[in-house]
Order: C-alpha cells, then structure tokens, then sequence
C-alpha cells in the first residue's frame, strides 16, 4: 500500500520537529515524512529524537527547504522521490517581539517574508500538483496572534492575520480540486520559538520611552501567566494536527486550546473591535478602562448595545469579581476553597467577558417589525 507522503517546513525544532517524529513513528507506518529544514546543519536533534523513538528506516528523510528562497522550494520538490505530497505541512514561522518603532525594517521584512511570502511560495510550489492529481491536503501552523490582535506583537500578528486571509481565501477554492486545507491554531507552545525571535530572544525595546517600557513590562508578566495557564506542550499539539490529518470532512480551523476560544468570541460578536480592545487592556495591562490623552481616566465603558441586559451583565460580571476577590482573601470558605482556586481561570474568563453567561444580542430597532 502507498504511504502517505508529508512534507513539512520547519522542522529544525518545536512543533515541526514534532510532527515529523510523530508521523514518522506512527504505528501504522503509514506515512513517509520529508522533514524540511533551512539549515540542514540543525538536524541533529531530530535524528536524536528519531532514534530515541524508534522511527523505522525509510520513514523520516531531511531535506533542505528555506521558505525565503523559491529555489530552495523547488529543489526540495523535485528531491520527493515518490514524485508526489499528499499532505503539505506550511509549519515555518518566526516571531518579532517589541514596540513598533523599535523594530529594524529589516527584521519586519524578514518576519514578512518567512511567515507570509515564505507560505505563499511554499503554497505555489506544491498546489499545481495537488490540482492536477484532484487531491492533497494543506495543514498551516496558525496562531492565536492571528486571530487577535496582541500588544508589542503587531508585526507578528500582521503576518498570522495575514495566513488566515490567504489560507480562508484558499479554503474556499481548493475543495473544487479535491483538496482540503486547514489551519492548526496554536495558542502558547513551549518551544525554541521565544528564544529564535527575529532580532533575539526577549524582543527589542530600543529607543522606547518610559510608558512604552512599562507596558512592555506589564505585558511580559501577562505573558508569564498565560505560559503558566496555558502553555501546551508540543507533543499535545501535533495530535491536533492528527485529528485534522484524519478528518474525512476537514475544517478550515481547528484549535489546539480552547483556552483563547472566549476572546475568539467576544471579538467576532462585536465588528467594532471596541469590546476586544478594552477587554484585551484590562487583561494585559490590568486597567480597568482607558486614559484620556492627558492622562486623566476615561469615562467608563460605554456599552455597544445598551440595555437592561447589558445592566443584568454588569452585575453577573460584579457577581464573578466578588466570589474571585472572596477566592483571593481566602476568608470563611473552608471547602469551597480549593474549587474556586480550581476555578479561578474560568471565573476570571467569565469576569472578563461577562458574554460568557449573557451573550449580547442586538436589540430589535426602535419602531422595527417584532414576530
Ligand atoms: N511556540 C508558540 O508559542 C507558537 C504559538 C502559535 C503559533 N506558533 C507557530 O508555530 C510554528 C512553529 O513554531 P515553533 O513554536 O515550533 O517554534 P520554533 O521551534 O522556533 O520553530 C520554528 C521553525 O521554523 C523554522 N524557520 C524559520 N525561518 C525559516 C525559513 N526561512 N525557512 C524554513 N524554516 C524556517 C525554524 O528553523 P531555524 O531553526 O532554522 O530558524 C524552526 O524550525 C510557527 O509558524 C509559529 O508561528 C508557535
């Protein structure tokens, strides 16, 4: 029988790394995995890993693939000796970490051009002959940061917003050629991948003023607590690219977490951004409501859809913060304790967004036609 031929991109580590060893040492033996990497110098800990795993000969090759470089593309195409993929795995990706000024067009552009351009000539290389064959699979490492928008992340998140375009746009064609192609949305990972940002690990903050400085040190505290609440590891992820693998009728979105799924939500059910921004404010930079240019606070929040629903969401929202702030001071609650510490993710979830309990519905226009 004819294994099934995957070619990977970004497989020097992380997610890449362990979807190769994943799929080459499955069970069934099924699969043939060509584990591309930039530099094949990097490969020594995937052989390592492979042997410790138990790959059996012929089911992992490397070859060299750069998604900068077309011809590196298409070298590493003509190298499949079966002359065909049948699943293409576009996984290369690099971050850039800091405020928008500080970054050096140059790491912009390189960022642009791995994630973005780096996918789209990647894509190019091996579609024709999926449309040919009438058959093919494309799975994309998708991200969290391309689905929202994240402070000190906006070069990063600008090229994962922009694989959801391409790959949504894609989605929409390629079934007609009997090929499916999803996007595997990872929340955080613990990979190489902080330390291999563009322009160095902990990202750059040259030339930022004290109020950018202390944002960036505010979010990086956020970050370390979305790590510990929800970092995954890869091994967890790449079982999720196995369900969309699988899947006889793929999605275009699969996630690897349901933990970002809330904010997912809250930013679809408001097209004017306005709730996901204040909500993503509180949550990073822990204030509770904007400043007015001079400093001085905002007014409160003002509703999208003022209503006596929104005022009922207000004091569930109120409800949830009193029993967290109860959680907190620990007084009187004998066994209720370690539940609401269990909880306290979830209730901080549904204190942040309040839809969770009370999704808001458009009120009807005034006057309008009611059944
Ligand atoms: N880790 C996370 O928290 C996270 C969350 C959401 C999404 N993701 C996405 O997951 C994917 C994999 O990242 P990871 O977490 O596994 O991090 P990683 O360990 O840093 O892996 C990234 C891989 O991409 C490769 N790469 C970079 N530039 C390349 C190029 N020009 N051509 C070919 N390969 C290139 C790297 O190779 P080199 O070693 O040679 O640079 C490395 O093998 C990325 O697309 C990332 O955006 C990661």
């Amino acid at each position: 029988m004819d294994r099934t031929v995957v070619l990977i991109t970004g497989c020097s580590s992380g997610i890449g790394l362990h979807l190769a060893l994943r799929l080459a040492s499955d069970p069934s033996q099924s699969f043939k995995v060509y584990a591309t990497l930039r530099d094949l110098k990097a490969q020594g800990p995937l052989w390592e890993a492979a042997r410790a795993r138990g790959c059996p000969p012929g089911s992992l090759e490397t070859l060299q693939l750069d998604v900068r470089d077309s011809d590196s593309v298409a070298a590493a195409r003509a190298q499949v000796t079966e002359g065909r993929v049948d699943v293409l795995v576009c996984n290369a990706g690099r971050g850039l970490l800091g405020p928008l000024e500080a970054h050096v067009a140059a790491s912009v552009g390189s960022v642009l051009d791995v994630n973005v351009t780096g996918t789209v000539r990647t894509l190019q290389a091996f579609l024709p002959d999926m449309k040919r064959r009438r058959s093919g699979r494309v799975l994309v490492t998708g991200s969290v940061g391309g689905l929202m928008g994240l402070p000190f992340n906006a070069v990063y998140c600008a090229s994962k917003f922009a694989l959801e375009g391409l790959c949504e746009s894609l989605a929409v064609l390629l079934p007609s050629f009997g090929i499916h192609l999803s996007l595997i949305e990872c929340g955080p990972v613990h990979t190489a991948f902080q330390e291999k940002l563009e322009g160095g690990p902990g990202g750059s903050l040259h030339g930022a003023d004290a109020k950018t400085r202390d944002l960036f040190s505010r979010y990086q505290s956020h970050c370390q607590q979305v790590f510990r609440d929800a970092a995954q590891d890869p091994e967890e992820v790449t079982e999720v690219f196995l369900t969309a693998l699988r899947d006889p009728q793929p999605a275009l979105r699969y996630f690897s977490t349901e933990h970002f799924l809330p904010l997912v939500r809250l930013r679809l059910g408001d097209p004017s951004g306005c709730s996901y921004v204040a909500a993503m404010r509180r949550e990073v930079f822990k204030e509770e409501s904007a400043e007015n240019p001079d400093g001085s606070p905002a007014q409160p929040e003002r509703p999208i859809f003022p209503s006596a629903k929104w005022e009922l969401r207000q004091l569930l929202v109120a409800f949830h913060a009193r029993i967290l702030a109860l959680g907190e001071n620990k007084a009187g609650f004998g066994d209720a304790k370690p539940w609401l510490t269990r909880n306290r993710q979830r209730f901080t979830h549904r204190l942040i967004l309040g839809t969770q309990l009370l999704p808001i519905e458009p009120e009807p226009e005034p006057g309008g036609i009611s059944e």
